[in-house]
């Protein structure tokens, strides 16, 4: 059986790391993609990936991503994780530039990397595109606009992709997590705050990255006429953005 191959945005940690190691453990080959070499150089060791160092904001970064793809044969699944939060303010208060700053990557960066592999997806007659988007997505919270602003738009960019690509051969599949207890993205999101950041995940029992990671390689390994919209999954003490319940 040939062996399928994916590339992993936003490779370097939290859902996008566990995405890695599960796809090599199942057998893919997959190339992991983030910005921080070191981190990078961790997981080929520990997994066997290949690894490109790329910041999805580049243009000629993802260009030379596209190349290295290329150069090392067919493709069958793109997994756009590389994303994050910045702040947490009403809109009276945020900072028009985390704004700007969180569409660049949830949003372009996302349409950037799909574009440039677009043509090895398709001509591999069974490509998979994956969108790790929220629930912020789905449904906004205060103090969060800016980052529910760009994951709905990534939202909306994932459904029409779809639609622009059925009968191509290639699914469009999003998978909208709630909240996920990952290292780095609350901390990034409160600039680096870690009293802030735990806080978030106090009395309850969160997802971790690799519920996430089972979620996506769940979906990649349905039956290729099969497409998964889109999956909500969520802890199960979150039944909404403004219903959880923490043990006190
Ligand atoms: N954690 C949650 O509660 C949660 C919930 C719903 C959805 N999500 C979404 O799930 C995805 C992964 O989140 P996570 O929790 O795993 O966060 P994370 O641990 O902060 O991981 C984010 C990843 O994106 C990479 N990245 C950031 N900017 C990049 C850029 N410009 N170019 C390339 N890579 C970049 C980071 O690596 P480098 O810094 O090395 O580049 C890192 O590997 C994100 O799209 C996030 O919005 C998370």
């Amino acid at each position: 059986m040939t062996t399928l191959r994916a590339v992993v945005t936003g490779a370097s940690s939290g859902i996008g790391r566990a995405t890695v190691v599960r796809l090599r453990a199942e057998g893919w080959d997959v190339v992991a993609v983030a910005r921080r070499e070191a981190l990078l150089a961790e997981l080929a060791h520990v997994t066997g990936c290949d690894t490109v160092v790329a910041d999805v904001t580049s243009a000629a970064d993802v260009a030379a991503l596209a190349a290295h793809v290329e150069a090392g044969g067919a493709l069958q699944a793109l997994v756009n994780n590389a994303g994050g939060a910045v702040g947490w303010d009403l809109i009276g208060d945020t900072d028009p530039a985390d704004w700007t700053s969180q569409y660049e990557l949830n949003v372009v960066g996302t349409v950037r990397v799909t574009q440039a592999l677009l043509p090895a997806l398709t001509r591999s007659g069974r490509g998979d595109v994956v969108m790790v988007t929220s629930t912020a997505g789905h449904e906004p919270y205060e103090n969060g606009a800016g980052y529910v602003a760009a994951k709905a738009a990534a939202v909306a960019m994932t459904r029409t992709l779809r639609m622009e690509l059925t009968g191509t051969g290639v699914r469009v599949m999003e998978i909208a997590p709630g909240m996920v207890h990952t290292d780095e993205f609350s901390l990034h999101r409160f600039g680096g705050d870690t009293a802030r950041a735990a806080a978030v995940y106090q009395g309850i029992e969160p997802l971790v990255a690799e519920d996430v990671a089972d979620a996506v390689a769940w979906a990649l390994t349905r039956p290729h006429h099969v497409n998964i919209d889109t999956m909500v999954i969520r802890p199960r003490e979150q039944a909404g953005a403004h219903k959880v319940v923490r043990r006190t």
